[in-house]
């Protein structure tokens, strides 16, 4: 008895796999799993060692060896993850095709695993208000994936805010600023022409990791520091900033009051 799942995308079979590979690692180190995609690969959960690769074929199909149970540490299964060219792009299919040797062969038992851990998940997260986290999560609350990198790369609807910012701030090259949620850094970038020096956080590694791409150079000149961290804790020492912005952040914000107090105990007085 198999057990598989599948999504059919408009991208080309080496695309669709290099996508896949990617939205995958992330997913599953948000569950704390840790995918290592190469032909040598393995999956981590801890320490311990769930799954190897043992077939890697980009862009048609990669299978992991994959253990079910600690206590059956012998006991493994086959996951493949196959992508088939299909009219106008791509079939992802993730497929258990030995589901039986975990449970044994029944019918039952199978309908229950499927149904509490495939379907139900699958149902509740279409539902509107998981979606709507979901979707909110990665457009803006916490943006990831390529199309959100993109974005914020070059946040063009934000642009007329970050120019009434600026004009209000008028910065100096005196200036220390703090930015919370900087998302993929281009306020930071026009700020840093002021000469001025800067850090920031943002609570998005993928976003931490673009805002750096686009600063690189003010970093190498320890004129900015980008890390990672939360509104409600920011990792700065207290009274050093001469001024601090927050743009497209507040709304998202779990605890405003919070994020606020942070961004008054870092400021110097009059910042
Ligand atoms: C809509 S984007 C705006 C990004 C940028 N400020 C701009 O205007 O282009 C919101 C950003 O705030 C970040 N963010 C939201 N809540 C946060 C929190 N509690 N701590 C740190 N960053 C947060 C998100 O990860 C995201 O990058």
């Amino acid at each position: 008895m198999s057990v598989s799942t599948s999504v059919d995308l408009k991208l080309y079979p080496a695309y669709a796999f290099e996508t896949m590979i990617e939205e995958l690692s992330t997913a599953l180190l948000r569950l704390g799993m840790r995918f290592e995609p190469s032909d040598a690969g393995r999956v981590l959960q801890g320490e311990g060692e769930v799954g190897r690769v043992v077939r890697w074929q980009p862009p048609e199909a990669i299978s992991i060896e994959w253990h079910g149970a600690d206590w059956e540490p012998t006991k493994v299964s086959s996951m493949e993850l196959r992508f088939e060219p299909i009219v106008g792009g791509t079939r992802v299919t993730l497929e258990n095709p030995e589901w039986a040797k975990f449970v044994g062969d029944e019918a039952q038992e199978l309908a229950g695993w499927f149904a509490s851990e495939a379907a139900a998940p699958l149902l509740a997260a279409m539902a509107p208000r998981r979606f709507g986290d979901w979707f909110t999560d990665r457009k803006a609350r916490r943006p990831s994936g390529r199309q959100s990198r993109d974005t914020y790369r070059d946040p063009i609807y934000h642009r007329p805010n970050f120019k009434v910012i600026l004009g209000a701030l008028n910065l100096q090259p005196h200036d220390y600023l703090v930015e919370v949620g900087c998302g993929g850094g281009a306020f930071l970038h026009d700020a840093l022409k002021s000469g001025c020096r800067a850090a920031a956080i943002d609570h998005s590694s993928e976003m931490v990791k673009v805002a750096s791409e686009a600063n690189r150079e003010a970093i190498a000149q320890h004129r900015l520091e980008i890390r990672e961290g939360d509104a409600s804790l920011l990792p700065f020492a207290s009274g050093v900033f001469t001024c601090a912005v927050m743009t497209g952040v507040f709304g998202f914000i779990a605890d405003p009051l919070r994020a606020l107090s942070e961004i008054r105990r870092v400021l110097a007085p009059g910042g």
